[in-house]
């Protein structure tokens, strides 16, 4: 029997997973509510809550999978890019347990941890006990695909050729398209993260509204900087123009302001990620094609994928939602393909925080 633990602490959700013989038991997840009041994710008090968190989600992972600890063939751990501060936390205590009892670690890239998340198979037990995974459609695309990858942190286009042969062909040269979405949240006035209450608000909303910048950057890279400065100076200018000082002030005075704001971002940001995409697909005759990420949980991106899909004969590949955020299902799901090439890693590695693939 091969047993993979894996621990995912990049950010601010501290994340236990266990694999038994390629099958997904169970996966563990505690989210930090201590940052939603500062509208952002705090670095130390992150760490702080991991140290908190860490051990009984372990615990209680490995306690839902109904196995004993004695019975992990390896430790796997989420290694970067991320906090360091959190992923100090996660990569301790995989070193400390993985040493106790004697088994090897792996050490997993978070980025190519979504990617593989389209690989995880819930066992029939987890997907009766989590609301997310029932009815669900879990399929596995072939090699090779793209994936769109695009959370708080990051926004890639990723060519995948293997589980283990991964290269970004395009990336942001700013900010994250999660970033976008939750930084204009924020001048909204909405809670954070603010890319589920966009995603809220814009069902209600006029996409066309507002017509904010798009970038024009060469080759599949993205840019989001421009979007978010347009969609401030687009408020700005309206505060002005009806001689108001506050949102709440100048959405008593717009009809449906927040809604049509939230529409008209979500829209572009889609465009944005979407047109890309389709380039790079059709540049490289590619057309089995993935997303992954916090943000594909966005219910325009998803229609999107779906709508490009039928257009452009793509098989479009999204994961259940209980898989888009971060967690340690996918780290797991890396982690035991790594074991089964042996591929381990020496117990002096440290973690890193920069994106690298
Ligand atoms: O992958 P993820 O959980 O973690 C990090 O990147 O750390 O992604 C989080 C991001 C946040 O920016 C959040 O606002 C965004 O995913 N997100 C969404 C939605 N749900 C989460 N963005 C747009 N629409 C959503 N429904």
């Amino acid at each position: 029997m091969t047993v993979i633990l894996a621990i995912e602490s990049s950010c601010d959700d501290t994340s236990s997973a266990v694999i038994v013989d390629g099958i997904l038991r169970s996966n563990v997840i505690a989210s930090q509510k201590v940052h939603e009041e500062y509208g952002g994710v705090v670095p130390e008090l992150a760490s702080r809550a991991h140290q908190m968190n860490i051990l009984p989600v372990v615990d209680t992972a490995l306690k839902r999978a109904g196995v004993a600890k004695e019975a992990v063939s390896a430790v796997a751990f989420t290694r970067g890019p991320g906090l360091l501060g959190s992923l100090l936390v996660g990569t301790s205590f995989a070193k400390g347990l993985a040493l106790a009892l004697n088994v090897p670690i792996i050490d997993v890239n978070h980025l190519q941890g979504h990617v593989l998340a389209h690989f995880v198979e819930p066992s029939d037990e987890l997907i009766a006990q989590t609301p997310s995974l029932q009815g669900a459609v879990i399929k596995h695309p072939s090699f090779p695909f793209l994936c769109l990858l695009v959370s708080g942190g990051n926004s890639q286009i990723v060519l995948v050729r293997a589980y283990n042969n991964m290269e970004i062909i395009g990336q942001t040269i700013d900010d994250a398209a999660g970033e976008a979405f939750d930084k204009c949240a924020k001048v909204l006035g909405l809670p954070y993260p603010g890319g589920p209450w966009i995603d809220k608000l814009a069902k209600q909303g006029d996409a066309t509204k507002y017509p904010f910048a798009k970038p024009n950057i060469q080759g599949y890279d993205y840019s989001f900087s421009g979007l978010k400065t347009s969609f401030l100076y687009t408020l700005r200018d309206m505060l002005k123009a009806n001689g108001v000082e506050t949102i709440d002030e100048l959405a008593a005075k717009v009809p449906n302001l927040r809604e049509d704001m939230c529409a008209s971002l979500q829209a572009t940001i889609i465009d944005i990620l979407m047109r890309k995409l389709k380039k790079a697909a059709q540049d490289l005759g590619i057309k089995q094609v993935a997303v992954a990420g916090g943000v594909s949980a966005n219910s325009g991106l998803r229609q999107a994928f779906l709508d490009y899909g039928k257009r452009f004969h793509w098989e479009v590949f999204i994961p259940p939602f209980s898989f888009t955020t971060d967690n340690a299902a996918m780290v797991c799901q890396a982690g035991y393909f790594k074991y089964l090439d042996h591929d381990f890693c020496a117990i002096d590695k440290v973690p890193f925080a920069k994106t690298q693939i």
